[in-house]
């Protein structure tokens, strides 16, 4: 196995590296001045070079308001590098791995999404998704797509890193008690893409979409509470700062993120981890872990 990964510096693809090398496989992350995925030429020329069985690609765009402002931007990132990614990725027999998103649907669903949805994507970025998907499948026959709820990491802009931010600086921590997602630690998704690379490796036929996130499902003024709760045991934070504020940006709609992992349990036997012990896992590195260091 030898790995390409695209987007290596992002929350996930900082955590697939290091997974990687713990486990002494070979891989390769250009930066974004060595690989811009918005350039097709410079996909072939490092694929021609160094011949990866398999690619991850992490990078894309993931702000639903840029995107809006600059679609053609968040399209030529989500859906045409896709696609020429795929069509590299098949002319040179590598298997592609590509990270998609719960977007792919409207949220506007009571109950999770099953891979047997049909997304009904909402807004710029959620389409771009989509069709970058569907790009991939048309294109590049051994693809596996994961599709992912929200991500947490200690680092990189994310809904653990906001909240503990505006803490520390005293600012309100947005929140809306209408958004529901899993919430789910960038090293958790490394070891799901591992997982799947191991069983590629061993000539297993798994092509197709899957879905992953961790287990139970939170909504975003609870997550707020419960990162509040794990960071006031390490750290005292002023008091008008763990005050909580309503966000008004779903229109009083519940949007729904959360994603059932069925498929992916039963191709691959991988299990999702409760959201809970997750964020207290990555609040103690936060503060006790990477202080000791
Ligand atoms: N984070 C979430 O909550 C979430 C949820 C569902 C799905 N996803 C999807 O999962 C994927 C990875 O997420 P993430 O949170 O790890 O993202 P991230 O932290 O934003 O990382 C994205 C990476 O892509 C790189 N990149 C951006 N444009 C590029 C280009 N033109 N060429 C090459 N590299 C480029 C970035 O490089 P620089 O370091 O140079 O900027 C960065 O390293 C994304 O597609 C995202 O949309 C994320």
């Amino acid at each position: 196995m030898k790995v390409l990964i695209i987007g290596g510096n992002g929350q996930i693809g900082y955590e697939l590296r290091a997974l990687l090398k713990a486990a002494n496989i070979p891989h390769y992350a250009p930066g974004r001045d060595q690989l811009d995925l918005t350039v097709p030429r410079q996909i072939e020329e490092v694929i021609a070079e160094y011949r990866p069985t398999i690619v991850v690609n992490t990078a894309g765009h993931r702000n639903p308001a840029r995107a809006e402002t600059e679609p053609s931007r968040c399209f030529a990132l989500n859906r045409d590098a896709p696609a020429a990614l795929a069509k590299v990725c098949d002319q040179y027999k590598s298997v592609l791995i590509h990270i998609s998103s719960w977007r792919v649907f409207d949220g506007m669903k009571q109950e999770v999404y099953t891979i047997k949805d049909i997304p009904n994507p909402s807004g710029v970025l959620g389409g771009s998704f989509w069709q970058g998907e569907q790009q991939i499948r048309e294109h590049c026959s051994r693809h596996v797509i994961l599709r992912l709820s929200w991500v947490i990491s200690p680092q990189g802009r994310n809904r653990l890193t906001s909240i503990l931010n505006s803490l520390t600086h005293g600012e309100p921590i947005l929140a809306s008690a209408n958004s529901r997602g899993r919430p789910t630690p960038a090293d958790d998704v490394a070891r799901v893409i591992l997982a799947i690379m191991r069983q590629i490796d061993c000539d297993a036929q798994v092509w197709g979409t899957y879905h992953y996130n961790a287990a139970e499902t939170v909504d975003e003024e609870s997550l707020a509470e419960v990162i509040l709760a794990e960071a006031s045991q390490y750290r005292d934070f002023p008091i008008n700062a763990t005050e909580l504020f309503p966000d008004s940006d779903n229109n009083g709609k519940t949007v729904n993120a959360c994603l059932d992992t069925t498929h992916l349990r039963n191709t691959f036997g991988i299990h999702s981890k409760s959201w809970r012990s997750g964020v207290a896992r990555l609040v103690r590195d936060i503060y006790v872990t990477a202080k000791d260091r």
